[in-house]
């Protein structure tokens, strides 16, 4: 049986990747943003997955106002970095898990989620800068991140996007199409985005820090309830990018507690500003059982 192990929090800043492109982490700017990571690290190393499924957002790359699919999920052996105007990152192709994506897709489906089956997209920056920060940067001629990764796109960038509500239960979805998969495998799941940002209008450069702190709290202890939140509250309090921070209560919604087990253990947080226009915020929870 697989089972979900751990969950992993992470802003994914575009700046951050080309900070790390073009050998720019020790900075003054940049080195407290990558000390938050160092343990990060460390742990993925330890505590290596088989498999991380990734919910993420594309950022009108894959999709655009063409096709907006508000759940997507990468069924593909291979995933290419995105051109996103300044030519690919130098970063290794993402690996896919076809066997277990199509496995989750039956499986969340048959549960009344619909989805939309991608069997080709390139990953942008919502993907590979959460890879990079937790996996360190890599060597494209190694031709792989250190894992497996099922990409799981959620549209967070063209009105309407999903309720909390509707993606912690769909990480409840998750957590159970993942533990009826016959192969033993162990699963990561990561929520990424966020966390308080505006990148337009009036309020560009929005930054709340009480408010993001207090996500992170209940985040940890009362994810029901804060997956009430309306989406409004999340754009009045943390910015119109800020409306990211829903993907993280998929990966919440995934695990055990919410499925009758044990709370997590916090095994890390940090938050830190400035990040380029965003304020950058990180957890790892692990399931005790
Ligand atoms: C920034 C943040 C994002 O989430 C994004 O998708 C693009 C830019 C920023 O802080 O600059
Ligand atoms: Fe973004």
């Amino acid at each position: 049986m697989a089972r979900i192990t751990a969950s992993v929090y992470t802003s994914h800043v575009p700046a951050i990747g080309a900070a790390l492109d073009l050998g720019k982490t020790t900075e003054p700017y940049w080195q407290p943003v990558f000390t938050g990571y160092d343990f990060s690290k460390r742990w993925l190393a330890e505590n290596r997955p088989d498999v991380v499924f990734l919910v993420y957002n594309d950022h009108a790359t894959a999709f655009s106002l063409d096709l907006i699919p508000t759940f997507a999920i990468g069924t593909a052996a291979r995933f290419e970095p995105a051109d996103e105007g300044w030519g690919p990152r130098p970063v290794p192709p993402v690996i896919g898990h076809p066997e277990l994506a199509a496995h989750v897709a039956h499986s969340v489906i048959q549960d009344d989620f619909d989805l939309t089956i991608v069997n080709r997209m390139d990953v942008d920056h919502g993907l590979t800068v959460p890879l990079s920060l937790m996996c360190g940067q890599q060597d494209p001629a190694k031709g792989a991140w250190p894992c497996p990764v099922i990409p799981f796109a959620v549209n967070v960038v063209q009105y309407p996007v999903p309720s909390g509500r509707r993606c912690f239960m769909l990480g409840q979805a998750i957590r159970r199409a993942v533990e009826s998969f016959d192969q033993d495998l162990n699963v990561q799941i990561w929520g990424t985005g966020g966390m308080s940002h505006q990148l337009q209008g009036p309020r560009a450069g929005l930054i709340n820090r009480e408010w993001d702190n207090r996500f992170l709290d209940r985040l940890i202890a009362e994810p029901e309830a804060l997956s009430r939140v309306p989406h409004d509250e999340y754009v009045r309090e943390a910015g119109s990018e800020g409306i990211e921070l829903v993907m993280w209560l998929i990966a919440r919604g995934a695990m055990a507690d919410i499925h009758g087990g044990a709370p997590p253990r916090v095994v890390h947080r940090f938050y830190h500003v400035p990040a380029s226009n965003t304020a950058v915020g990180h957890l790892i929870l692990e399931n005790t059982q």
